[in-house]
């Protein structure tokens, strides 16, 4: 048990690779409130990653890419990631990444890891199919994952812009607790 810190790092995984993103401004918006929660992000991205292949199983057999991705993981105290949702569940591009992350063998990043999830969409269900799926694979994968607050964030014209700011004050207040729980979650964890 170590002392809390007064701000942890924390990877920043958008699944998104689209321009514009509607994830992204959630990503935005997180970084906005994050000073007062006590994190700072680091985004890493994952659009650059080749396709994982079983063959890449081996330290030696780690392309560049793989490593620097996971490098980054590992570097931050803990992980957000912000998914949209693909035909019920997560994007192609967030699973290969996933995948990336959870290898070579011995080196899974998510292995006692805090992790939280949260995502945005015009849909009814507002990505909670596909954050629940990408939950189950993170949890199977040895992930200390936020249960609660759960955040399905429904957009809404106007809502968050471009740049993060977020118009609806409710909105930013959940926003706000959802980073707070995250953060508690890590320091329980130190
Ligand atoms: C979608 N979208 C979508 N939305 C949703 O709420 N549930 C879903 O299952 C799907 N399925 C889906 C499949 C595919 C192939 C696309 C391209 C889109 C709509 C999706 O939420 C919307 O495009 C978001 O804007 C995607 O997030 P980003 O890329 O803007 O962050």
């Amino acid at each position: 048990m170590t002392d809390r810190q007064d701000c942890y790092t924390v990877a920043l995984i958008v699944g998104s690779v689209s321009k514009p993103s509607l994830n992204r401004r959630l990503a935005n918006a997180l970084i906005g409130l994050s000073v007062d929660a006590g994190l700072r992000f680091e985004d890493v991205p994952i659009g650059q990653l080749p396709h994982f292949g079983a063959e890449m199983q081996s330290e030696q057999d780690y392309p560049a890419a793989g490593r620097e991705f996971k490098d980054a993981v590992d570097a931050a105290d803990a992980l957000l990631i912000v998914t949209p949702e693909y035909n019920r569940s997560i994007p192609g591009v967030l699973k290969n990444a996933v995948d990336w992350a959870s290898r070579p063998m011995g080196q899974n990043s998510f292995t006692g890891r805090p992790v939280a999830v949260t995502g945005m969409s015009e849909g009814a269900v507002s990505t909670a199919v596909a954050q629940n799926h990408l939950k189950a694979i993170l949890t199977s994968q040895g992930a200390l994952v936020l249960g609660a607050p759960e955040a399905y964030i429904r957009y809404q014209s106007g809502m968050i812009a471009d740049d993060g700011t977020v118009s609806d004050e409710s909105v930013r207040a959940f926003l706000s607790s959802f980073l707070t729980a995250f953060r508690e979650l890590i320091d329980s964890g130190q």
